[in-house]
């Protein structure tokens, strides 16, 4: 019966914890954990956050109390510092977790510190390797679990870059996204993401880095797509470009090798000659300057990266809220 009811909550996007008190909890995985009203919804709120914390007002505290651990396998600047600042600021205890000093480390089961966990703490952002790594910590956990990137996907750089568009306009009826590079974990979401939100996106890899057939058979409105391997083609028509490192963590050890593949797909003055005139440039930071994208457009007028990196602190306090009330 309680696999029964878990698997009905998988299946409508929510996960639930099976220990001896059983009780529903929802987690942010995917992005698709969340549908278009959902998020909508969200960035309403993370708009009024950052309405709050420009008028140095104070904030509602739906973490008072709650003790939320960060569990960090691979090196975070913005993640990090964003939701540990977003907790403190919702009334909540950020508790860094470095894998280097628990026993996990020493060999003891993602599933056996999952339940410990499960003791002490309120919540979890994990940041790791393998999405399944994330999703046994959500499985065997009674509280929700954020993921804060894994090798495949970034879902709160996702929504924080639709939210950084969205925040422009109130609308995405105008926006072609135009993602060149690596099609890694922030590609992948920007995708996933896309489709929920119904906005047109273009997408240019070198062939061998192309997007996975997973990815592609996850999209529901495949109209809404395109690829290519050519650097050109969908410069025109697009008026966001938007890059990541094509070297991504964990990824190192073939580094002089894909650097070569990919110079083609550097965005720069050259490439960018026949953009629409408005266009704007996104990355979701770190930036390899002069490698995936030159000085001039990253510190350029049409750079839009530190909105990008302010929001996340924003749209991360929404979903805390959103998953704690
Ligand atoms: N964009 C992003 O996730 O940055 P950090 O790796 O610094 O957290
Ligand atoms: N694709 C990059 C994103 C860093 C925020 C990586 O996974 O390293």
């Amino acid at each position: 019966m309680r696999r029964a009811i878990r698997n009905l909550f998988l299946i409508s996007g929510f996960r639930t914890s099976l220990g001896d008190d059983f009780q529903m909890k929802r987690d942010f995985l995917n992005i698709t954990d969340l549908n278009k009203k959902e998020i909508l919804f969200l960035f309403e709120k993370a708009g009024y956050y950052k309405e709050m914390r420009k008028n140095r007002k104070p904030l509602d505290k739906p973490l008072t109390d709650k003790n939320l651990g960060l569990l960090f396998e691979k090196p975070s600047s913005r993640t990090r510092i964003s939701f540990e600042v977003g907790i403190r600021q919702l009334g909540g205890f950020p508790i860094f977790l470095s894998p280097e000093n628990l026993q996990i480390t020493r060999g003891e089961r993602t599933i056996d510190t999952a339940k410990i966990f499960n003791l002490y703490l309120d919540g979890l952002i994990i940041r790791t390797f393998k999405q399944k790594e994330a999703e046994t910590f959500a499985m065997y956990t009674k509280f929700p679990v954020i993921n804060a990137l894994t090798d495949e996907f970034h879902p709160c750089q996702a929504m924080t870059d639709f939210f950084t568009l969205w925040e422009i306009n109130k609308s995405f009826k105008d926006i072609v996204l135009l993602y060149i590079g690596d099609a890694n974990n922030v590609c992948n979401t920007l995708i996933l993401g896309a489709d929920i939100l119904g906005i047109k996106m273009n997408i240019c890899t070198p062939g061998k880095y192309k997007v996975k057939k997973e990815i592609r058979d996850m999209v529901k409105d495949k109209t809404l797509f395109k690829e290519t391997t050519d650097p050109q083609k969908f410069i025109k028509e697009s008026n966001v470009i938007y890059t990541d490192s094509w070297i991504s963590m964990g990824d190192e050890k073939e580094k002089e090798k894909i650097k070569k593949v990919f110079l083609p797909y550097q965005i720069n003055k050259k490439l960018l000659k026949n953009a629409p005139a408005e266009f704007l440039f996104m990355h979701c930071l770190p930036a390899h300057r002069n490698w995936e994208v030159t000085d001039e457009i990253l510190d350029g007028p049409h750079s839009i990266i530190l909105k990008q990196a302010e929001n996340r602190l924003y749209v991360q306090q929404s979903l805390l809220s959103f998953l704690y009330t």
